[in-house]
């Protein structure tokens, strides 16, 4: 069975697309066949987070009739598969968002998981990846007004039926307004992951990469893999190596 996993939240910047791009590394890393679609169909980040910012033909391509589904389809060398989307605004011109429907149908089957990097806020490109996904991971950021947007996001998925897998809470730092505590007692909803802020995300991101690729031992994305394990119901053992020589030392 495909799952379809939306990764999702009330405001822009929470940080969805650093959320997708690694958890497509991690779940990977885990044996997982993985497709993730940018569905931000009007500010698009995923290809430049993944650098693949300049493909020959994209998801807008697609959604406009353009272009067949397999020719938007690229193999990122980590091992996953990725559709970005255009990135300039004539991009826009002629597509049929609807179409995104097309995309995650022809998946099915196909791929192990689908990870939809979904567009900020309720307008009609977020509630269509809302209504494509299956699981809905919400990233919010321990402030209250991203907190507050991420509860109407929330309730928007249950009255859809979605499976709301958690609450990822990303950005995570001493200066916090709220802690995971409060923030689940206002989504009602299990925080599953506490994402540091971590320098190294933006070092990564003007390396155009992940930063499980950029850095895999960095905080960030101990945290990210160790999330992916929960997603697929894997125990996750924090460099068991380390914990082995360490053992064999005092034999
Ligand atoms: N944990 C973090 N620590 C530091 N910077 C982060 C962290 N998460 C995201 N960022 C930065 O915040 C910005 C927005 O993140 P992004 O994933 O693009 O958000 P969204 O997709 O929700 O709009 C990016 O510049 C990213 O590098
Ligand atoms: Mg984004």
């Amino acid at each position: 069975m495909t799952r379809i996993i939306g990764i999702v939240s009330g405001k822009g910047g929470a940080g969805k697309t650093t959320i997708a791009s690694n958890l497509s590394y991690a779940l990977t890393e885990l044996g997982k066949d993985i497709t993730t679609i940018d569905t931000n169909l009007t500010t698009p980040h995923l290809g430049l987070h993944l650098g693949f910012q300049l493909v020959p033909k994209s998801l807008h391509d697609f959604l406009r009739g353009d272009a067949k589904l397999q020719d938007v389809i690229y193999y990122h060398p980590f091992g996953f598969k990725i559709i970005p989307a255009g990135l300039s605004v004539s991009d826009l011109v002629g597509i049929d968002p609807d179409k995104l429907q097309d995309v995650t149908l022809n998946l099915i089957g196909k791929t192990d998981i689908i990870i939809l990097d979904s567009a900020p806020s309720l307008g009609r490109e977020a509630t269509l990846s809302l209504k494509l996904a299956d699981e809905i991971l919400l990233v919010a950021n321990p402030n209250l007004p991203s907190v507050l947007d991420v509860l109407k996001v929330a309730n928007v998925a249950k009255k859809l039926n979605k499976n709301i897998l958690g609450i990822v809470v990303n950005r995570v730092s001493k200066q916090n307004d709220l802690t995971s505590e409060q923030i689940e007692d206002i989504v009602k909803y299990p925080v599953i992951a506490e994402v540091p802020e971590d320098v190294d995300i933006q070092r990564a991101l003007s390396a155009r990469t992940a930063v499980i690729d950029y850095n895999y031992k960095s905080k960030a994305s101990v945290e990210i893999r160790r999330l992916a394990h929960h997603l697929v119901g894997k125990k996750f053992n924090y460099n068991p190596g380390f914990w082995k020589r360490l053992v064999s030392a005092f034999k």
